[in-house]
């Protein structure tokens, strides 16, 4: 079983393991996920969280949010005189980036022997878990995200990062699930996300086009799904302009073996080091 899962995930880059959350498992996460939106107190400040730029907006909200737990609004949640177009709990972009090691319900969630065996399958000997994040998918304004791929983001040498997206809620055309080029994680890292300082920006590392649309692949999964996706592997996912969310849950860990780049934006002082599955 597992050797046919290494093969499968080796020949096209990603996995979909349905079932592998239970539905009181994924129950607890969002109302979880749903108490830190409720907490949140924006005080003024807009932090929306963006894809669309060459240079993100990056500021100090942003940045800091890599060793604590803060929400983003969707680009598309205020009106232009700045007031929310929707209640606070159906504007938020994302939760982010250190859930999975600040909140208990999130850690546990995010930890267990099922986690570190499927890791060591697909080859991360020594997985560390840089990133949490809750995406939201607000029904109506939730937002694209465009072609990428995550080692963009995680740069390691050599390249190691993997994608655990979890399904929060049904994932399907019509809400903005997962497209991927399937076997697409073979071509080469296209753009890298560098932090100089307080500035962060994606360079150009090669001239590779993302792949027509016609290529992409629907990743269509219910609740409880995890979706697993190679560093390489190029995906996007559209705008939800249907009536209703798409919740998802995801981790991004590298190895332990690999040297992970000083320039990837999110660094963690010696105060909280990332860990692995157990
Ligand atoms: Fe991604």
């Amino acid at each position: 079983m597992s050797e046919a899962l290494a093969q499968q995930y080796r020949e096209q880059g990603f996995l979909v393991l349905p079932g592998f959350r239970s539905p009181s498992a994924i129950a607890e996460l969002r109302q979880r996920a749903d108490a830190l939106i409720e907490a949140f107190d924006p005080a003024g400040v807009h932090p929306v969280f963006t894809t669309r730029e060459q240079q993100r907006q990056v500021d100090d909200y942003f940045l800091g949010s890599a060793q604590t737990i803060r929400c983003f609004f969707e680009e598309e949640a205020f009106d232009a005189q700045g007031q929310l177009r929707q209640p606070k709990a159906r504007s938020i972009n994302k939760i982010g980036h250190a859930l999975h090691d600040l909140d208990p319900v999130f850690d546990r969630f995010s930890r267990g022997a099922d986690l570190a065996a499927l890791a060591g399958v697909l080859g991360l000997e020594r997985p560390l878990l840089w990133q949490s994040m809750v995406i939201c998918k607000q029904p109506g304004i939730g937002g694209e995200v465009r072609w990428h791929q995550d080692a963009t983001f995680f740069e390691t040498t050599p390249i190691s990062v993997t994608t655990f997206w979890f399904a929060l809620e049904d994932a399907h055309r019509g809400n903005g699930c997962l497209w991927v080029q399937a076997a697409g994680h073979r071509g080469p890292l296209r753009e890298r996300f560098v932090r100089r300082g307080d500035i962060a920006t994606i360079e150009a590392l090669d001239a590779t086009p993302w792949p027509e649309l016609d290529e992409a692949v629907p990743v269509e999964v219910a609740a409880g799904t995890l979706v697993v996706l190679h560093g390489l592997l190029p995906h996007y996912s559209a705008a939800n302009r249907s009536a209703r969310s798409r919740y998802a849950y995801t981790l991004h860990a590298t190895d332990a073996r690999t040297i992970y780049s000083p320039q990837n934006w999110l660094q963690r002082d010696a105060g909280l080091p990332p860990r692995g599955f157990v």
